[in-house]
């Protein structure tokens, strides 16, 4: 509110339950901005912000108290669990939001709302703007400018307060545990799902849910980026892949590593896994405050390319090569994203069109990949189907950076003694 100044108000409404099929909604997940500046997770809610309103200037609107409904569909905070538990100053029942919010417009300027994210919404918050116009002749005036709340919000929940960091770092430490008892699970003749739900397993034993769908494919499937269907045979010789995160308490995590199946590395398997390893050492290296957030992806287009060549998958002069985007069927997608409560969290990545400076509280995930899918021209075909990713969330320190997923081993030797300690 210190931000939007007088003569300001932000509107910002919950998420919405959403249709499975029949009687079955999908499990209900906070809006993360709603989440960020209420806590409150109930849907049909509607925060209110009004900077310098004697009678309040943190309105929430809600769904209230009913037994019956209560009794069917779970508990409600109601009007005085607004008030009492989420330190509303006003709370009113969302069934009286068209009488009330009119009024709260009133003599406002300026208005804070995520125009065209809720077409639903947008035509309720016009149809009251257009209220408040109508009273124009006993002296009130209507908001004249509506402004994304997304400039201010999105650069505060960029960089992450001490509590919040404490939250990413359990978040961090669950998927961790996680990915470790997926690689020791793991073996030829299991299915991808079966090495999933050893995933879910430990997420569950912390009352967590995924941030994203889990990505398992082995083999071939490594090399489809956002693969899902996760059910293919796991077979002797092949790598798994396996990119999955837990979300607590709304903050999200995002790890990815890459194994053999039978617990041991090919010689292929392993010479490429050691490129990519040495470019995410090496991308992590470049976070730090005031690096810009560009240099850990040309670091990792960089040790790629001299990795490709060195190789002989790729001919030519690095320089040229990298000029050239050589490496993009092999490298096609960027070092990393930031992390938060999405798992491609908010804030901007550049500003005034540079390349953003890195800052304390910033979280990043630092993720390089090399993918060779099978038939990849000029490739001979021992290095087919090799798809690695090794992904490691990290904070941007007072001084450098913390890893908070580093439970998870990612040399060679750290995983194939893991895999050695295979349960069963
Ligand atoms: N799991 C999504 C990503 O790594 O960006
Ligand atoms: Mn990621
Ligand atoms: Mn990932």
């Amino acid at each position: 509110m210190d931000q939007m100044g007088s003569g300001t108000i932000a509107v910002i409404p919950s998420a919405r339950e959403q249709s499975r099929n029949g009687d079955v909604s999908f499990p209900f997940r906070q809006d993360s901005d709603f989440q960020y500046l209420t806590g409150f997770p109930e849907p049909d809610s509607v925060a209110v912000l009004a900077p310098g309103r004697g009678d309040g200037e943190y309105i929430l609107f809600c769904r209230p108290r009913d037994p019956l409904m209560e009794t069917w569909n779970g508990r409600r905070a109601g009007l005085d669990g607004a008030l009492d538990r989420y330190g509303a100053d006003q709370a009113h029942s969302i069934e009286d939001i068209d009488r009330i919010l009119p009024d709260l417009l009133q003599n406002r300027d300026r208005v804070y709302y995520a125009v065209g994210c809720n077409s639903a919404f947008d035509q309720r918050l016009m149809a009251w703007v257009n209220q408040v116009r109508g009273r124009a002749r006993s002296g009130v005036t209507a908001p004249r400018e509506f402004i994304s709340l997304d400039h201010l919000l999105h650069e505060m929940r960029l960089v992450k307060r001490p509590a919040e960091l404490e939250v990413m770092r359990r978040a961090g430490a669950i998927s961790a545990e996680a990915h470790c008892r997926a690689m020791r699970s793991t073996r030829p003749g299991k299915r991808e799902f079966q090495v999933e739900s050893e995933l879910q397993y430990v997420f569950g034993q912390y009352g967590c849910g995924t941030a994203y769908p889990s990505i398992v494919g082995g083999g071939a499937n490594g090399c489809i980026l956002h693969y899902t269907e996760n059910d293919a045979e796991l077979r002797d010789g092949d790598l798994l892949l396996i990119d999955a995160g837990a979300e607590l308490e709304g903050y999200a995590s995002d790890i990815t590593r890459t194994f053999p199946v039978n617990g041991r590395f090919s010689g292929e398997q392993k010479a490429l896994y050691e490129v990519v390893l040495a470019a995410q050492l090496a991308c992590i290296d470049e976070v730090y405050p005031g690096n810009s957030w560009n240099a850990a992806h040309e670091t990792s287009v960089r040790v790629l390319t001299h990795g490709l060549v060195d190789l002989g998958l790729i001919d030519g002069e690095v320089d040229a090569l990298i000029e050239d985007g050589k490496y993009k069927p092999f490298y096609m997608h960027r070092a990393g994203h930031w992390l938060g409560m999405d798992v491609h969290d908010v804030g901007e990545y550049k500003v005034d069109g540079q390349w953003r400076r890195l800052g304390p509280g910033m979280v990043l995930t630092v993720e390089p990949g090399l993918y060779v899918s099978a038939g990849t021209e000029g490739v001979d075909p021992r290095w087919w189907n090799i798809g690695i990713r090794i992904e490691d969330d990290v904070v941007v320190s007072g001084d450098g950076h913390e890893i908070l997923t580093a439970a998870v081993p990612k040399t060679v030797d750290g995983i194939e003694t893991l895999m050695a300690q295979a349960d069963g």
